[in-house]
């Protein structure tokens, strides 16, 4: 039997309705902030990715799926070698989407510069290779926004606030969250932290992992994503980014958690957040969920150098993105259920084979009045039909027999209580419409 590939996984039933759930919770609250939805292609020029996100980070280095064409790749076998390739036959999946959106951006000139920012967000499919496991996969959702344009600290907070009230009102238990927040300097202060973060490592290599020393060398900063447990109890006496920023990062901080505090948000000061993406200036944060076991469930930050370093001319950049996968396990954990209720419908039921064209007609009808509707296609019985309907969940079923059809009638069966009456052709989607309501008030079923 043909398998999907390991760390993916099918959308469907239930689950597909939890992502469309949180897809319509994210584009009715991003709205009210003016953002509007953006898909950039999932396949990009892996120098997108590497520009952006960096050459030493793990995305880049280890998880990124490489991906050349069929014919590209018979040649590459033949020369061992892929130097021969042009940089647009060298591509990547996606494995995030701010390096495709901030690329789009640039190449769409859709901030023209003093320009109107603008304000994008996505609901896509990325791709990491990672060791799957709960949480971690290689074929992941995320919601994500990109602010593009605007350098005030007010951005930085309200990107953070917009991000809590996706939490808020997809149903999390509020107290149960963790917002850490830092700010990570910019061009100015961090050459000269970046060196300190180096001297430090030097001064305790005799510890710390080959991986990190190698990080020494290229990125000094990564090892505080360390896995390996000694780098990390290490790191955690390195010196802290917070001690070494510049005037103007300072300042740009506090006036961050200034806004923060006065809408309420609250957060965690967490200096050894680094995050694990190269373009971040400022601003960084993230998200976890108290006894989830799940990692972060979002995070995001401030990049005011990417857009330069996707080929644009300098603009500030801030967003987020939320993974779907973590959300759904982290409410699952908070008993709260994204995926609704199934949907309801009405069934029309065909006594016999001479009535299938009133049948097919009826259907026609009752979906033009935007109603849902099931009917037989496999010849079925009526019982068979009723016992599908339930299946369904159809709250009303429509029966056309002989003398229907000899009438100008329809017989309608309330699907809880199984009571029949007879309606006036004329009245089908009225009268189906009553019914449906008065289920649905009956069972509180969702319709
Ligand atoms: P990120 O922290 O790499 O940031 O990913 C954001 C979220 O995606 C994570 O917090 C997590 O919920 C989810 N996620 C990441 N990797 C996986 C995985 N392998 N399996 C399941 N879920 C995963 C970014 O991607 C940045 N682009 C966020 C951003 C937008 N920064 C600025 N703008």
């Amino acid at each position: 039997m043909a398998q999907k590939v390991q760390g993916t996984e099918d959308l469907y039933g239930g689950y597909m309705r939890a992502w469309q759930h949180m897809q319509a919770v994210a584009h009715e609250l991003f709205d009210t902030y003016g953002f509007d939805m953006i898909e950039t292609p999932a396949l990009e020029q892996i120098d997108t990715f590497v520009h952006g996100i960096g050459e030493s980070t793990d995305v880049v280095r280890k998880e990124m799926f490489r991906v050349v064409s069929g014919a590209l790749f018979e040649r590459l076998l033949e020369e061992g070698t892929e130097k021969g390739l042009k940089p647009r036959q060298r591509l990547a999946m996606r494995p995030e989407g701010t390096a495709g959106v901030v690329r789009a951006v640039v190449e769409n000139n859709l901030v023209p510069q003093g320009s109107t920012p603008a304000k994008l967000w996505y609901a896509e499919s990325m791709f990491r290779g990672e060791r799957p496991q709960k949480g971690r996969l290689r074929q992941f959702h995320q919601i994500g926004l990109e602010w593009l344009g605007a350098p005030d600290p007010a951005a930085d907070a309200e990107c953070i606030i917009i991000l809590m009230e996706l939490y808020r009102r997809l149903g999390f238990d509020m107290s149960k969250l963790r917002l850490y927040i830092n700010s990570m300097g910019d061009s100015n202060c961090r050459p000269a932290y970046r060196k300190k973060v180096k001297q430090f490592i030097y001064d305790h290599k005799d510890e710390m992992c080959e991986d990190c020393l190698e990080r020494a060398e290229i990125n000094p900063l990564r090892s505080f994503d360390c896995k390996n447990e000694h780098c990390q109890q290490i790191m955690q006496s390195a010196p802290l980014v917070t001690d070494s920023l510049c005037e103007e990062c300072a300042q740009h901080y506090a006036q961050v958690k200034a806004y923060l505090d006065a809408a309420g948000i609250e957060y965690v000061e967490d200096p050894t957040l680094v995050r694990g993406l190269d373009y971040y200036t400022r601003t960084v944060f993230e998200v976890e969920v108290l006894d989830a076991g799940v990692g972060a469930i979002g995070g995001g930050g401030r990049y005011d150098g990417l857009v330069e370093l996707e080929g644009g001319k300098p603009t500030p950049g801030i967003g987020f993105a939320v993974g779907f996968e973590r959300v759904a396990l982290a409410l699952a954990t908070q008993g709260v259920d994204m995926e609704g209720a199934e949907p309801t419908c009405v069934y029309v039921a065909c006594a016999a084979p001479e009535q299938r064209s009133a049948v097919f007609e009826a259907t026609l009808t009752l979906r033009d009045a935007g109603l849902r509707v099931e009917a037989d296609y496999q010849g079925r019985s009526l019982k068979s039909q009723f016992k599908q309907a339930d299946k369904l969940n159809a709250l009303v079923c429509v029966i056309i027999g002989a003398d229907e059809v000899a009438n100008n009638t329809y017989t309608l069966r309330d699907m809880n209580t199984h009571e029949q009456v007879s309606i006036a052709q004329a009245d089908l989607v009225d009268e189906v419409i009553e019914l449906m309501y008065s289920a649905e008030f009956e069972d509180d079923v969702e319709l």
